[in-house]
């Protein structure tokens, strides 16, 4: 079994990654399967685009009827989590939404598997459990009060048309740099910052977790 973590951030130590990882370490623990592998790819690594409207993917007949035909780094990649056991995608938030490189991901992603037929079916070749992390600056309320989870849930709903319902979590109020005295940025209270990322960010690694040990049922 496999289960991948997809990194929108471009950080590789940060909040997004932590709390990927923690998913992972979730997923694991909750396997008995010995067997279970997890990986995170970090999309930043990666050389590539968002879909190009090439249509390949929809071409009757051809040979990449339903799959992506550009050939970058994605390629690899995307044919591999085809056949995941599980897919947790994780997100900071720029400007009210996932980061461009997890969009075009997304793009590659899904867009193959969505058929234009009437019932906008899928035929993508395993229908996994999967998962949505999204970190940001700004505090719950006014996440909700900026009704960030209308712009993401527009997401969520192709991904479970392709594969499943994602269980969704958000990380607020997020640690931005390891030291807020280095940057312009007052305003923010970094003692404030400091005591939400001290009592809650050890709750979200938990919440997290949580969602990785109920990914596979
Ligand atoms: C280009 C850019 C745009 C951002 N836009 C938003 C935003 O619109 N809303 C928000 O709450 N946070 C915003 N943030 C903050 C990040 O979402 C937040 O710090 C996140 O937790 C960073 O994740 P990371 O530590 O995994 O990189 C932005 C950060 C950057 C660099």
């Amino acid at each position: 079994m496999k289960v991948y973590a997809i990194n929108g951030s471009p950080r590789k130590n940060k909040n997004t990654a932590t709390l990927l990882q923690k998913a992972l370490d979730g997923v694991k623990d909750s396997v008995k399967d010995s067997e279970i592998e997890t990986e995170i790819i970090n999309l930043y690594d990666l050389n590539y685009t968002g879909c190009k409207s090439c249509f390949a993917c929809k071409r009757l007949e051809s040979k990449n009827y339903g799959k992506c035909a550009i050939k970058d780094d994605l390629q690899e990649v995307l044919e591999k989590v085809s056949q995941a056991d599980g897919l947790i995608f994780g997100s900071p938030i720029y400007f009210s939404n996932i980061t461009g490189q997890l969009q075009a991901f997304l793009e590659r992603l899904l867009f193959p598997y969505l058929v234009y037929d009437k019932n906008h079916s899928s035929i993508a070749p395993k229908k996994m459990p999967t998962a949505f992390i999204y970190t940001m600056n700004v505090p719950q309320e006014f996440m909700e009060q900026l009704n960030y989870n209308l712009i993401l849930n527009t997401l969520a709903a192709p991904i479970e048309r392709i594969f499943t319902k994602p269980k969704v979590m958000y990380s607020n109020n997020t640690y931005q740099f390891d030291d807020y005295s280095k940057y312009k940025a007052d305003a923010f209270s970094e003692e404030e910052k400091a005591a939400h990322r001290a009592k809650q960010f050890p709750l979200d690694c938990e919440k997290a977790y949580k969602i990785g040990t109920s990914l596979i049922q």
